[in-house]
């Protein structure tokens, strides 16, 4: 049976609670500390089908929102008690290795590991997800992603639509199969993609949601196993003009200044955060619509509704609003310009196996595959060489500058702030600009389609200590 669209509100993450505030027994600050579990609870999806069972933190998916103010530290315990092995991974965040969700290091059911985030970034949202080894897609497909915000007074002065949940609203964006019974299809045996024909926001399959006449702050961020969107608003009544609305943050938080967009590409992993400005609209529906060529390869990831994502319903009482969207956001902390390329990844598909540069994160003794002093800017060059197929490309650690795509310029919403995930798409070389720092150690990159990460197009580089 096909699910009714727009039948069922747009759920809200409910804010994690801090269970306990200890002191950091070196820097005698103060750290805030969670515990978040993994375990089983069900979802009815389909109204008279059997519920789906998931596996999410603390029974949730998205699990709880950890919001935090720029510079608190935190240590959040994840208690295992799901089915298998895990590994958590805070995306966008700079942890030390041990705590960053190395794919080897895992927690089994019964186990639990604390994990410690320094959390001195600018406001930006992050997100925490399963990293497992070869097991990514699946537990992320079941329930184990999440968002992770951290404030920022500077943000605060702007005078942005605020307040978590109210007008300022996230938008986690999944997409599943499902079986006859209402059950969730699982995603193993897949090898090359799982597009998913349920768009999901939130966790709820094409939610509404009742808004004011007055503008709204979007968190979104694309947590499918391999959907990627291009996203577009439109009037129910009025579909095939596209609204204009403003690009104000990506990965990294706030752009330098809004770009203004009739579409925007999302691919998997990445944040985006636009404001919408729904005053004009008093009394209409306006829909989230997704442009199907977004996908991969264009034959198998277009399905009966997966152009529309969710609705909103405008209020018609006028309101008061005093938020804005100042000209100028923030000054970026662009690396300084260096030239050259330090290195260069080709991603490819040789031999139904998904590569790096002919390699894997299965072979250990070679998938180091580039060695960085710490505190270097370098440029990194990411060719995509896989016919048909493009890839979000992650680079943990570091925030990125995309510097050009296929030699020309990038979309000026790339362009504008700084990123961790970069969409990689077909027959494209792009470059990249890091300053890596400021830990040591050895970190994952990899295509953010969970199925080619756990198949195996993820390798580690090593940022090495300073030599006296
Ligand atoms: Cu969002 Cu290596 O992951
Ligand atoms: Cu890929």
């Amino acid at each position: 049976p096909a699910l009714t669209l727009y039948q069922k509100v747009l759920p809200i993450p409910p804010p994690a609670e801090v269970k306990q505030k200890v002191t950091n027994p070196v820097t005698g600050k103060e750290i805030w500390y969670y515990e978040l579990e993994i375990k089983p609870f069900t979802q009815q999806v389909y109204p008279n089908l059997q519920p789906a069972r998931l596996v999410g933190y603390n029974g949730t998916s998205p699990g709880p929102t950890i919001i935090v103010p720029r510079g608190q530290e935190t240590v959040v315990r994840f208690v295992n008690n799901g089915d298998r092995q895990s590994s958590i991974h805070l995306h966008g965040s700079p942890s030390r290795a041990p705590f960053d969700g190395w794919a080897a290091d895992e927690t089994f059911p019964g186990q639990y590991k604390d994990y410690y985030y320094p959390n001195y970034q600018s406001g930006r949202l992050l997100w925490y997800h399963d990293h497992a080894l070869g097991w990514t897609a699946e537990n992320a497909y079941y329930g184990q992603a999440g968002a992770y915000l951290i404030t920022d007074p500077a943000e605060d002065a702007l005078g942005l639509p605020s307040g978590y949940g109210k007008y300022d609203i996230p938008l986690i964006l999944t997409c599943k199969f499902y079986n006859k019974d209402g059950t969730l299809k699982t995603s193993q045996g897949e090898e090359t993609s799982l597009w998913g024909d349920v768009i999901h926001v939130n966790g709820q399959p094409w939610p509404f949601f009742n808004v004011e006449p007055r503008k709204y702050r979007f968190r979104i961020l694309d947590s499918a196993i391999s959907r990627n969107f291009d996203l577009f608003f439109v009037k129910s009544t009025a579909t095939s003009t596209r609204l204009p609305f403003q690009v104000i943050a990506s990965d990294s938080g706030l752009l330098e200044r809004p770009v203004q967009v009739t579409d925007l590409k999302n691919a998997v992993a990445e944040r985006y955060e636009i404001v919408f400005d729904f005053s004009q609209y008093a009394g209409q529906s306006i829909e989230l619509r997704n442009d199907q060529d977004a996908g991969g390869i264009g034959v198998d990831d277009k399905f009966d509704n997966t152009d529309k994502v969710m609705k909103f319903v405008v209020s018609g009482t006028q309101v008061t609003d005093t938020s804005k969207v100042p000209t100028a956001l923030r000054t970026v902390p662009f690396p300084p310009a260096s030239s050259g390329i330090d290195h260069h990844f080709r991603f490819h598909r040789t031999n139904s196996e998904w590569r790096i540069n002919g390699v894997g994160f299965e072979d250990a003794a070679n998938r180091v595959l580039a060695s960085v002093p710490r505190g270097k800017v370098e440029i990194w060059e990411l060719e995509n060489s896989s016919g048909g197929w493009t890839h979000p490309i992650h680079v943990h650690l570091v925030d990125f500058r995309v510097i050009s795509r296929n030699g020309r310029g990038v979309e000026p919403y790339e362009s504008a702030g700084l990123k961790d995930v970069v969409w990689l798409g077909r027959n494209e070389v792009v470059k990249v600009e890091a300053h890596y720092a400021p830990w040591s150690g050895v970190y994952m990159f990899h295509c953010h389609n969970l199925i080619h990460e756990d198949h195996d197009m993820m390798a580690a580089f090593n940022v090495t200590q300073l030599q006296q």
